[in-house]
């Protein structure tokens, strides 16, 4: 079906109690990015008149997703008057002849999955899967292979309690049955909500035929709670980790590693166990050891790990970094820093050795301040870089020197060091030992 015929509604409006959280339920997070991002991305390739039915954090909600995308028509609830999924419909006008409606909760929809909804010409189609635990689900309630209504878990009785077939939470309209049927939706149930569900048996009075689609829970799951949103994260990492290990990364017990939606690699890479790599951080034939943490980076050529943090804005190229060694918004090439440093606001030139438990002291306090460093530099075990700092090429620092000056000119050595003062037979006169 052409994309301009069809219109997609995404119900973004609820409250979301159930995740017991002052952040609104569609902002919580998949992968680093919020669920309703995930959603919108999906139906992007599917339709370009996405419309997001907003109320609850409307601002919030707005913002972020309007940081994401454009042309997005943002529809506000009135939920005090008009609560629920239904009331969520009640102001909106459709454009096109065929409307997609997906609730906001839904991060795993895949652009695939909607195809489905298209490739079929009936006027209703709803969304179907069997569930062992149907728990929180709109029951189906199926009589003769036709579907007759929809059954929300508060209304059910015992009986259709027990049903397994529930509502999967996205529909296809045709734009006549929204526009007949949305106004004449009532609250006349436990919640005093108007369900969107209604209109699937107010069509079936008027003889009207739904038709149910299949679908998999894995595309369909809807979050409701913190632990829906642990299940949806694990099946999310399992996608992402899938296509990249397809695409020729090559993982180390890939189930305890955690990489986000931006994360992109090139080249032949490796990631070991228990690695977290998050935002737009882009792994270039690099092998990252066990432990380590990248957040919005560009790592080339390098072996970073085990257990280093690399923090946002770092590039790092032809670099060692070793174990416990955190980088931050500084920039290093060709440089060796084996073990526990603390590297932030830095430039390191090439040739350059940074010593074990260096730091650059970058903040005052107040402001933050810069660490220039650069070719073949030797900075000693344990010295401190008081910053704003330039140490220029062919510099050696001595191991335990405080760098309280603003340049050491080239070819210079640097050192702050006491004298070892060597008092004998100290230990023995202290503990009241006798010398063997
Ligand atoms: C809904 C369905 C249920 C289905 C389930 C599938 C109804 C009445 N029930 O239940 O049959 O099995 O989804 O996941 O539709 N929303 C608004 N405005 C509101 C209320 C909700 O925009 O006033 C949005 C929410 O932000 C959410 C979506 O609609 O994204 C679904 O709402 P939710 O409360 O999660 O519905 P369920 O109880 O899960
Ligand atoms: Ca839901």
């Amino acid at each position: 079906m052409n994309r301009d015929k069809i219109s997609i509604i995404i119900l973004a409006a609820g409250k979301g109690s159930r995740m017991k959280s002052p952040t609104a339920k569609v902002l919580h997070t998949i992968s680093g990015k919020p669920m309703l991002y995930h959603i919108i991305k999906s139906s992007r390739e599917i339709s370009d008149d996405i419309t997001v039915v907003i109320s609850h954090q409307k601002e919030a909600v707005q913002e972020q997703m309007s940081s994401y995308f454009n042309n997005i028509n943002f529809v506000v609830q009135d939920a005090q008057n008009f609560p629920g999924t239904g009331g969520a419909m009640k102001n909106i006008s459709v454009k096109n002849e065929k409307v997609l409606v997906l609730n906001g909760d839904m991060p795993l929809i895949t652009a695939d999955a909607l195809q489905n909804f298209l490739d079929n010409d009936n006027e209703i189609i709803m969304s179907i899967f069997d569930l062992q635990n149907p728990d929180g689900y709109g029951r189906v309630i199926i009589k003769d292979d036709k579907v007759q209504r929809i059954v929300e878990q508060k209304d059910a009785s015992n009986e259709e309690l027990k049903v397994t077939t529930v509502n999967a939470g996205v529909y296809a309209f045709s734009k006549t049955i929204i526009d007949k049927y949305i106004p004449l939706l009532s609250n006349d149930n436990a919640q005093e909500e108007y369900y969107l569900t209604d209109v699937i048996s107010m069509a079936k009075a008027d003889g009207l035929n739904i038709a149910p689609l299949l679908v998999d829970e894995e595309n369909f799951k809807g979050v409701n709670s913190k632990k829906d949103l642990a299940d949806s994260e694990e099946i999310m990492q399992t996608r992402i980790k899938t296509k990249l290990m397809n695409n020729g990364v090559i993982m180390q017990l890939p189930s305890t590693i955690y990489i986000e939606e931006g994360v992109t690699f090139e080249g032949e890479c490796i990631v070991e166990n228990g690695c977290r790599l998050t935002g737009e951080t882009l792994i270039h034939n690099s092998h990252v050891k066990a432990g380590t943490v990248i957040e919005d980076s560009i790592i080339k050529n390098s072996d970073i790990g085990p257990l280093a943090h690399i923090r946002p804005a770092s590039y790092i190229e032809d670099t060692h970094i070793g174990n416990f060694v955190e980088v931050k918004k500084s920039s290093l090439k060709g440089v060796k820093a084996g073990h526990l440093s603390y590297i932030g606001d830095a430039q390191i030139d090439e040739g350059t050795n940074i010593g074990a438990g260096v730091i650059t002291c970058n903040y005052d306090g107040i402001k933050k301040y810069k660490t220039i460093i650069g070719k073949n530099v030797f900075i000693g075990s344990d010295s401190q870089l008081i910053a704003p700092v330039t140490i220029e090429d062919d510099v050696m620092i001595a191991a335990g020197t405080t760098v309280a000056e603003r340049k050491i000119e080239k070819g210079s050595l640097a050192i702050s060091r006491t004298k070892t003062r060597t008092i004998k037979d100290f230990y023995y006169n202290f503990f009241s030992k006798i010398k063997q």
